[in-house]
C-alpha cells in the first residue's frame, strides 16, 4: 500500500554537548564505536532497509562527516600499491556511491523539528525515512533491522510509521513518548504522542526510538510549527498535529537500542558492538570480563 521510501534524513547539525570534552572538534557522529564511526552504522541499517539515497542534515565543523563517506583516493592508492586488501575491504561501506548523498545546512540550534524541515527540499513530494544518529540498533539474532522491520509495515499500512522501544519509567521524561491503540497484525496504531512528558504523566512505556518514516505533508507543519519542549521546534509536536489528517503505526523493534548522545549509552554502544562483531567477539568477551575482574580488585583493595 505505501509507496517505496527512497531517502532518508540523517540530523546531524547537534553539538554533542553531553559527550564533551570528546565532541569539541570531532562531530559526535564521527567518535568511534568500537572500529567505526557511530553514525556508520546507522548509514548501514538505512541502506539495509533499502534506503537509496541520504540527506545529512550537517552544521559548521561536520565536514568530517562529508569527506568520511567520500573516496580517500590517497588513502586507496597506497593501500592498493602495498596490497592491502583487508583495509580496502574495510573501506567499501564508507563510501557512498556518486549522487546518493546530499549535505544541507542547519543554519541554528532550531531542534530536531526545525532539522527535518531543512531538508524539505531534497526530499521533496515523497514519503521519507529519518533516523537519529544517536541511537544505535543492534537486533536480536535472527530480527530484521529496526528501519527494515518499519518498511514492512508502511508497506502494509501506509501512513506514517514510528520505531518504539521499552523504557523504564524513570527515563520516559527524557523522549517522546506514544499511547497505544488498536492492535495490528505487524504493528498498533498511535492513539496520541507526547514530547518529554512531566515524570509520572507518560501515556505509556513506548518512547520513540529515532526511527521514523513520514509522509511529505509534515514539511507544511513543521514550516509554521511553533516551539515546544526546551524551546526548540519539536518533531512530535508537528507529527501529533499531523495524527489528525493520517495514520500513525508504531513497530517494537526486535533488539537493543543504544542512545550513543550519552557517555555512559556510548560506552555500552562500543562494548556491545565489539561484542557483536564476528571477528572480535571472543577477544572482546576475554578483554572485558579482564578489565571489569581488575577493576573490581582495585575497588575491593
Ligand atoms: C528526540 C525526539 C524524541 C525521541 C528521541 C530519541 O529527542 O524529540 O521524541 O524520543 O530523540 O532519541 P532528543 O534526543 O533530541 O532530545
Amino acid at each position: 500500500m505505501g509507496a517505496k521510501i527512497r531517502k532518508a534524513i540523517l540530523p546531524v547539525a547537534g553539538f554533542g554537548t553531553r559527550v564533551l570534552p570528546a565532541t569539541k572538534a570531532v562531530p559526535k557522529e564521527m567518535l568511534a564505536v568500537f572500529d567505526r564511526p557511530a553514525i556508520q552504522y546507522v548509514v548501514d541499517e538505512a541502506r539495509a532497509a533499502g534506503i537509496e539515497h541520504i540527506v545529512f542534515v550537517t552544521g559548521r565543523n561536520k565536514s568530517a562527516i562529508e569527506d568520511y563517506f567520500d573516496v580517500a583516493y590517497e588513502l586507496e592508492e597506497s593501500l592498493r600499491q602495498k596490497n592491502k586488501t583487508a583495509q580496502l575491504e574495510d573501506l567499501k561501506p564508507t563510501r557512498l556511491e556518486a549522487g546518493a548523498a546530499s549535505f544541507v545546512r542547519q543554519q541554528y540550534p532550531n531542534g530536531l523539528g526545525h532539522a527535518v524541515w531543512c531538508a524539505r527540499d531534497i526530499i521533496g513530494d515523497e514519503p521519507f525515512a529519518l533516523l537519529l544518529p544517536d541511537m544505535i540498533m543492534v537486533p536480536d539474532s535472527g530480527a530484521p533491522g529496526c528501519l527494515e522491520a518499519m518498511m514492512d509495515v508502511h508497506a502494509a499500512h501506509g501512513g506514517n510509521v514510528i520505531g518504539v522501544s521499552a523504557v523504564a519509567p524513570e527515563f520516559a521524561h527524557q523522549y517522546g513518548i506514544v499511547a497505544v491503540g488498536a492492535k495490528k497484525t505487524q504493528g498498533f496504531e498511535i492513539a496520541d504522542m507526547v514530547e518529554k512528558p512531566a515524570i509520572g504523566t507518560a501515556p505509556s512505556n513506548l518512547y520513540i526510538n529515532g526511527r521514523y518514516i513520514l509522509q511529505p505533508q509534515i514539511f507544511n507543519i513543521l514550516e509554521t510549527q511553533e516551539r515546544g519542549a526546551g524551546g526548540e521546534i519539536q518533531l512530535t509536536d508537528g507529527m501529533h498535529k499531523l495524527m489528525a489528517q493520517q495514520t500513525f503505526h508504531g513497530v517494537e523493534f526486535q533488539g537493543r537500542v543504544y542512545d550513543c548522545g550519552d557517555k555512559i549509552g556510548y560506552l555500552r554502544a562500543t562494548a556491545a558492538l565489539a561484542l557483536a562483531n564476528g571477528g572480535f567477539s571472543a577477544d572482546a568477551r576475554a578483554a572485558l570480563a579482564e578489565e571489569l575482574a581488575i577493576a573490581a580488585a582495585r575497588a575491593g583493595s
